[in-house]
């Protein structure tokens, strides 16, 4: 069993699609060992996303997923970083392939609906940047 970190993004959350989103989760087998729903301030969206913090779209970014409420999730299943990963789909949701949540829920590159760790290593910093040990159940 693996863990990931999940994000269900503003534009999603606003637009209401957060429970059609948690459906698929359990339905593609994922355990939701965490989940909260938060209101980033722009200062916790820059330390999250700060291997990013010199690209071109950082402050985009950082606008966007400070800009409403978010749910962040721990998802557990077999390989679950990739698993998230394939559901979630492209970073683009234009190139994002039929089925996949970017592809139903996304509307641009910025407004992509879901964030997923890439990697092992970025999984254990993004679950421990959100959620302390004792919450992950
Ligand atoms: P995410 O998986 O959350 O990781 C970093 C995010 O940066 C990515 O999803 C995109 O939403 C965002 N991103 C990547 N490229 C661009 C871009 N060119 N313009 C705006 N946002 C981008």
């Amino acid at each position: 069993m693996e863990r990931t970190f999940a994000i269900i993004k503003p534009d999603a959350f606003a637009a209401g699609h957060a429970g059609k989103i948690l459906a698929r989760i359990y339905q593609e087998g994922f355990k939701v060992v965490g989940l909260k729903k938060l209101y980033l301030s722009k200062v916790e969206a820059e330390g999250f996303y700060y291997v990013h913090r010199e690209r071109p779209f950082f402050g985009e970014l950082t606008d966007f997923m400070s800009s409403g409420p978010c749910v962040v999730m721990a998802l557990e299943a077999d390989n679950a970083i990739m698993k998230w990963r394939d559901l979630m789909g492209a970073t683009d949701p234009a190139k994002a392939a039929e089925g996949t949540l970017r592809r139903e829920f996304g509307t641009s590159i910025g407004e992509n609906a879901t964030h997923g760790s890439d990697a092992p290593e970025t999984a254990a910093f993004e679950l421990s940047y959100f959620f302390a040990g004792l919450e992950l159940l």
